[in-house]
C-alpha cells in the first residue's frame, strides 16, 4: 500500500524556536536590515561585499543553532507518510532534523555558486553549487569559471527556480501542511491553492493569519506544539 504523501511547507517561524529570528515579526530580521539592500539583486548589484557581510553572519550563526523539535517531528512523518518538505527557509534545520526530501525555494545558506552562471539568461547548473559549510566569502573569491562566488540564494527580483517542483509536489499533496509562514512572499505564498479539493490543508501559527479558505484548518499554536496537536489529528483521521 502506497504512503499518503504529505506536502509541508515552511517559513521562518518553524526555525524561530531555534533562536533564528523571523523576518516580519516585531524585531524581526526586516526590522534591523531592509531587505531591498541586503536580499536583493539590486543591492547584490550595488554592494557585494555588503551582502557577502550579511550572509557571512548569518551562515556562521547557523553552526550555533540546532533543529527544535517541530523540525524533528516533520522529520519523523516520514515513518509513515511519503514527506516533501518545501521551505522557504534558508537554514540546514530540516536537514539536520533528518527530512530526506526538501525543496529550497529561496536557496540555502551553506551553498555558494558564481556570479555568472553557465547560461547565458545568467541562470545556473545545480553542478556549480558548492557547500562551504559555515564558513566565509569574500570579494575575489572566484568560482572555477573566474567569476566572483555569490551566495546561492534567491534574491528579491530574481526567478524562484525551483517553483515547478513545489507546485507539483502540492498538487500531488494527500494533505497540506503548513508550518510558520505570513504567506506574503510570492510565489511561495500561493502555493497552497494548488493543493487539490481533497486534500486538507492545516495551518500552524501563533498568529491570526488572514486566509478564509475553508479547507484551511488553523493550529494556532507555536510550531514545536502545533506540531504535536497536528500528529493527534493524523492518528485520529
Ligand atoms: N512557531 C510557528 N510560527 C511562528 C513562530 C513559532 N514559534 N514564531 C513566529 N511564527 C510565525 C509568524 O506568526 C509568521 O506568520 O512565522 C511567520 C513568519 O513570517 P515571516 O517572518 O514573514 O517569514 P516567512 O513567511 O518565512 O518569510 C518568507 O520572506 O524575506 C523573505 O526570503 C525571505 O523566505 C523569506 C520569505
Amino acid at each position: 500500500m502506497a504512503k499518503k504523501k504529505i506536502t509541508v511547507l515552511t517559513g521562518a517561524g518553524v526555525s524561530a524556536e531555534s533562536g533564528i529570528s523571523t523576518f516580519r515579526d516585531n524585531g524581526g530580521l526586516w526590522d534591523n536590515y531592509d531587505p531591498q539592500v541586503v536580499a536583493s539583486i539590486e543591492g547584490w548589484r550595488h554592494d557585494p561585499g555588503m551582502l557577502l557581510d550579511f550572509y557571512n553572519l548569518r551562515r556562521a550563526q547557523l553552526k550555533d543553532v540546532s533543529p527544535n523539535a517541530a523540525h524533528r517531528a516533520i522529520a519523523a512523518l516520514e515513518e509513515e507518510y511519503d514527506v516533501t518538505v518545501v521551505t522557504q527557509n534558508v537554514d540546514n534545520l530540516h536537514e539536520r532534523a533528518g527530512s530526506t526530501r526538501i525543496i529550497h525555494l529561496h536557496g540555502e545558506l551553506t551553498k555558494v555558486r558564481p556570479e555568472r552562471g553557465v547560461y547565458d539568461n545568467g541562470s545556473f547548473s545545480e553542478q556549480e553549487v558548492f557547500d562551504i559549510g559555515y564558513s566565509a566569502i569574500h570579494l575575489g573569491d572566484k568560482a572555477p569559471n573566474g567569476s566572483q562566488l555569490r551566495p546561492h540564494i534567491v534574491w528579491f527580483g530574481e526567478a524562484v527556480p525551483k517553483i515547478e517542483d513545489a507546485i507539483e509536489r502540492v498538487i500531488r499533496a494527500d494533505i497540506l501542511l503548513i508550518v510558520g509562514t505570513s504567506l506574503q512572499v510570492y510565489p511561495a505564498a500561493g502555493l497552497y491553492r494548488y493543493a487539490k479539493d481533497s486534500a486538507p490543508i492545516y495551518l500552524i501559527d501563533p498568529q491570526d493569519i488572514p486566509l478564509r479558505d475553508p479547507r484551511i484548518t488553523h493550529i494556532r499554536a507555536v510550531a514545536t506544539e502545533g506540531m504535536e496537536i497536528f500528529k493527534k489529528i493524523l492518528e485520529n483521521k
